[in-house]
């Protein structure tokens, strides 16, 4: 079957200043998800990719650029579904890790556990030679100016990515830098299977981006592929989601999904989501 990919960079305010910057970002880390896709390799291969590429592009909210907890350091988030084997790893608060979501990719491969946090996260890396580097390496000059003036608690810039191999595979994988000056310590919806990533290859793929506690709160990706059932599209799916998200806990948020037929879909109730997602083997973009 056709392969089928999507990329989010981030729900939130429009910024028109970093709009280019944001489509070059998504541009690369589409061609890297999908020269997986285009070789037949596996929808878990490509999501990691396309994810990883985006951790390592400073103007995204995830890996180097992510934002800063209130004490200034950066604590990350990430986590990634096989919709195939139902086999899920996510990492939480973790430091000194340049692309979390390989560590979150070394837990799903491990299988011993599916989720670790913070510090035995971190050894954990070292351990399975996943890249670690000074705590202070990622922070940027944009988000520590952002820190020190205190602006906004919002910082979009999440990334995540749903794809879906040649072979009818689903894929889905998020990761974040989290909230501007959250307390050191909390874990976001990008660390947590079934709030902000989801994959079941019956029905479908999900990566959510936004405020992480309401999304937490409705288990967000999980409840979007559920409505998927029934052969349902995947942006009625997103659609219907996100109100069940606004009428519950008054929460905004994006959603990108593909479906068991490798029907894409999308939807947001912030003011804007940059996408890029492929049509007919073309990428196209929406970013603001
Ligand atoms: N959705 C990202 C976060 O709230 O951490």
């Amino acid at each position: 079957m056709p392969a089928a990919l999507i990329l989010h960079g981030g729900a939130g305010a429009a910024d028109p200043d970093s709009r280019g910057q944001r489509e070059r970002g998504l541009i690369s880390a589409f061609a890297a998800g999908w020269n997986v896709l285009s070789h037949n390799g596996r929808a878990l291969d490509a999501v990691i990719s396309a994810v990883a590429v985006l951790e390592d592009d400073p103007v995204f909210n995830a890996g180097l650029g992510s934002c800063l907890t209130q004490d200034g350091t950066v604590e990350l988030d990430a986590s990634v579904m096989d919709g195939a084997a139902f086999r899920v790893g996510a990492v939480g608060a973790v430091a000194g890790v340049r692309n979390p979501i390989r560590l979150a990719r070394a837990v799903l491969e491990d299988g011993r556990h599916a989720l670790m946090v913070g510090p035995g996260a971190w050894r954990f890396a070292r351990e399975r030679a996943v890249p670690t580097l000074s705590a202070q390496s990622l922070v940027t000059a944009r988000q520590y100016q952002r820190w020190r003036t205190g602006r906004g608690v919002a910082t979009p810039g999440t990334v995540g990515a749903v794809a879906q191999d040649t072979a009818g595979n689903l894929a889905a994988a998020t990761s974040t830098g989290g909230l501007v000056h959250k307390r050191s310590g909390r874990v976001g919806d990008s660390a947590i299977i079934g709030a902000g990533t989801y994959a079941d290859n019956g029905l479908g793929g999900c990566s959510a981006t936004g405020d992480g506690e309401p999304i937490l709160r409705t288990t967000l990706a999980r409840t979007a592929v559920e409505l998927l059932g029934g052969g349902r599209e995947p942006g009625w799916a997103a659609q219907t989601a996100l109100r069940l998200l606004g009428q519950r806990t008054g929460g905004e948020a994006g959603l990108i999904l593909i479906d068991g037929l490798g029907r894409i879909g999308y939807a947001y109730t912030t003011p804007t989501m940059s996408v890029a997602l492929s049509v007919e083997r073309q990428v196209q973009l929406r970013v603001a």
